[in-house]
C-alpha cells in the first residue's frame, strides 16, 4: 500500500497525455477498470493477513475515489476542448454570398413554337407529327409532285435507301393527317426538315410549322383573316398580304408577308425598304391533293401554310445568324429567360 502515491501520480501522467475523450477512458480502465489496477488491489485482499484487511480496504476505497476524481477532472477539461474544437470547425459564415442557382431558358425554337401553337391552338388546331424518315410519296409524290417534276429540284434533298429521304418539308404530315381522319380537318404540323443548304440564313436541318385546315366551302379569305389573327399575336398588330407564288400543292399558291415591325412599314434594312417581310408560304390545297387522300375536292376545300420556325424567331428576336440555334453559346441561350 505504499504504492499508493506512485499510482495517483502514474494515473496523473496518462490523463494529461490522453488527448481524446477515448484515450483518457482507455487511461481510466487501466486502474478502474475490471483488469484495472485498483481491482488487482482487491482481488489481493484475500493474501493479506485478516487483521490488516480493514484498514487495507479502506484505503483502497481511498486510492479509487481519489482516482475517481482525477479522472472526472480530466474529463470535464478533454470534452470541454473537444466542444470548442467541433465549434470551431463547423463554423459557418453566415455572412458569406451564397451560391447562386442559374436558372434555365426555354431554347428560342422550342419557344417560338409554343408561341406558334398556343396562337393556333386558340383557333381550334390539333398538333399532329409526322415521322422525320418520310417516303417519297408522302413528301413528294401524294403532294403533288411526281418524280419527273421540276419542283423537286426547289428542295434539295438528302435521299436515304430507295424510296425513302429525310422529309424535306413538314407538308408530308398534311397526307398523313387526311389518310387517317375525314373533314373538318384544323391541324398543326411542328417538326424538324432537311434540306442540303447552308448559309447564314439556312442549315441542312430545321425546323417548320405546317397548318392545313378542310371543310366544307374554305376560301382564301379564311386563309387571309386567320394569317392576319396570327401577324397580330406574333409580331404585334402588323398586317399581312398575300403575294402570287407557286407550290405543287396549292393551287392557288401566295407568299405571306407581314408588314415590318421594325419601320412600321416605311422601309428599313430589315425589309430591304420594301416595308414587308415574307414569313410564310400558302394556298388553296389542290385538288389533286385532296384527291390522293380519298377526299372528294368537289365537297370540300382548304388552305394550307407552312412557316420556318427559324425564320420567325430570327425576325421576332433580331437574330442574324441561323448557326446561332444550334451553337447552344450560353451567353445567346440566356438571352431568352423571361
Ligand atoms: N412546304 C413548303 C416549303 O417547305 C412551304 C409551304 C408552302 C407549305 C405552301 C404549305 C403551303 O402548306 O401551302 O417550302
Amino acid at each position: 500500500m505504499d504504492d499508493t502515491e506512485k499510482i495517483i501520480s502514474e494515473a496523473e501522467t496518462e490523463a494529461q497525455e490522453a488527448k481524446s475523450s477515448r484515450a483518457l477512458y482507455e487511461a481510466k480502465m487501466k486502474f478502474l477498470g475490471r483488469a484495472g489496477k485498483v481491482t488487482a488491489l482487491l482481488r489481493g485482499m484475500k493474501d493479506i493477513a485478516a487483521e490488516h484487511r480493514p484498514a487495507f480496504g479502506k484505503k483502497v476505497n481511498e486510492l479509487r475515489e481519489r482516482l475517481e476524481e482525477l479522472f472526472a477532472s480530466h474529463e470535464e477539461k478533454v470534452k470541454a476542448r473537444e466542444l470548442a474544437e467541433k465549434l470551431q470547425s463547423e463554423q459557418i459564415d453566415v455572412t458569406m454570398p451564397g451560391r447562386k442557382e442559374e436558372k434555365g431558358a426555354l431554347h428560342p425554337i422550342t419557344r417560338t413554337r409554343q408561341e406558334l401553337i398556343e396562337i393556333f391552338a386558340g383557333m381550334g388546331f390539333e398538333v399532329f407529327e409526322g415521322p422525320e424518315i418520310e417516303s417519297e410519296y408522302y413528301n413528294f409524290t401524294a403532294l403533288n409532285t411526281p418524280a419527273d417534276h421540276p419542283a423537286r429540284d426547289m428542295q434539295d434533298t438528302f435521299y436515304l435507301s430507295d424510296g425513302f429521304l429525310l422529309r424535306t418539308q413538314t407538308s408530308a404530315g398534311q397526307i398523313r393527317l387526311m389518310e387517317k381522319k375525314k373533314p373538318p380537318i384544323k391541324m398543326l404540323s411542328p417538326g424538324r426538315v432537311f434540306r442540303s443548304d447552308d448559309d447564314a440564313t439556312h442549315s441542312p436541318m430545321f425546323h417548320q410549322m405546317e397548318g392545313l385546315v378542310v371543310d366544307r366551302g374554305v376560301t382564301l379569305c379564311d386563309l387571309k383573316g386567320m394569317l392576319d389573327e396570327f401577324a397580330q399575336v406574333m409580331f404585334s398588330g402588323e398586317k399581312t398580304r398575300l403575294r402570287p407564288s407557286y407550290f405543287p400543292f396549292t393551287e392557288p399558291s401566295v407568299e405571306v408577308d407581314v408588314s415590318c415591325f421594325a419601320c412600321g412599314g416605311k422601309g428599313c434594312s430589315l425589309c430591304k425598304g420594301t416595308g414587308w417581310i415574307e414569313v410564310l408560304g400558302a394556298g388553296m390545297v389542290n385538288r389533286h391533293v385532296l384527291e390522293n387522300c380519298g377526299v372528294d375536292p368537289d365537297l370540300y376545300s382548304g388552305f394550307a401554310f407552312g412557316m420556318g420556325i427559324e425564320r420567325i424567331a430570327m425576325l421576332k428576336y433580331g437574330i442574324d445568324h441561323i448557326r446561332l440555334f444550334t451553337e447552344n453559346d450560353v451567353r445567346f441561350l440566356e438571352q431568352f429567360k423571361n
